[in-house]
């Protein structure tokens, strides 16, 4: 059964959300400690990546460091934002090859100096590329985006840039630091937690949720086609009846 080929390309998600989850049960069930399955979760962000483009996803948001996560062991931290830097620095030649533009959100500013510093630099770099955007959630919360944009149109409106009164869904969606991209309409979670942990809470409001038990190192393309398969065989009615969409 080929799942690629069972895709509607006419009906593919634009954007697609990734909250990667499981690298570290991942690892306890092979006998090791959690970054081992943190290394891990880097061949599934390029078999998901590469698989996205292929198929002419738009965008691709991966969840990859929340800002909940700071609260993780300090060895665990600094591991990851080690393997961050490093993981850049190996796929952009990759990113440039697949002609992919990387972007991130989250407050990137208080990543550790090189992680941002490399970080930067692969935007950067890859600022032309045209085929697919991936967006890197970095220290990144919902609550802390929506304070964010809010700070910013109150301190908008008390210089009477903006009027109180305009404040509507597209005014207050150009102070969120995905201005720039669709909202997601597949979101996917691995690892069988059926929560969202802060992610995208404001983008998701009509995206079609997708858990799977699989874990994060695990993931390849055949689960992202899976994914988009199930997405393709929903009813999206933003609210009508079934009667009115036909
Ligand atoms: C996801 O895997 C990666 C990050 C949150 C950085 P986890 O590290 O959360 O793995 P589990 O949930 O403990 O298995
Ligand atoms: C969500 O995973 C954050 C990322 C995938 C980066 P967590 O593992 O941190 O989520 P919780 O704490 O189980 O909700
Ligand atoms: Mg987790």
């Amino acid at each position: 059964m080929d799942l690629k080929a069972q895709i509607n390309l006419e009906k593919l998600p634009q954007h697609i959300a990734v909250i990667m989850d499981g690298n570290g049960r991942w690892a306890k069930q092979h006998g090791k400690i959690r970054i081992f399955g943190h290394r891990n979760g880097v061949k599934a962000v390029r078999e998901t990546t590469e698989a996205a483009a292929e198929l002419g996803v738009k965008y691709l948001t991966l969840y990859a460091f929340s800002t909940e996560n700071w609260a993780r062991p300090a060895s665990e931290v600094n591991a990851l934002m080690t393997l961050l830097v490093g993981t850049i620095r190996k796929e952009l030649k990759t990113l440039m090859d697949n002609n992919i533009r990387l972007k991130a959100i989250g407050d990137i500013s208080k990543l550790p100096s090189k992680c941002f510093k490399e970080l930067n630099e692969a935007i950067e770099i890859t600022k032309n590329n045209q085929r697919m955007t991936l967006v890197l959630a970095l220290n990144y919360s919902a609550r802390w985006e929506i304070l964010e944009a809010a700070k910013t149109l109150a301190a908008k409106a008390k210089d009477g840039e903006v009027d109180p009164e305009k404040i509507d869904v597209d005014v207050f969606e150009s102070a969120l630091s995905t201005k720039d991209y669709p909202d997601p309409e597949l979101l996917i979670r691995t690892s069988g937690e059926t929560r969202i942990s802060n992610f995208l809470l404001w983008q998701i409001a009509y995206a079609e949720l997708y858990f799977t038990p699989l874990l994060w190192p695990d993931f390849r393309k055949e689960h992202l086609y899976k994914a988009i398969i199930d997405f393709q065989n929903r009813e999206r009615r933003f609210g009508k009846t079934s009667e009115q969409l036909t």
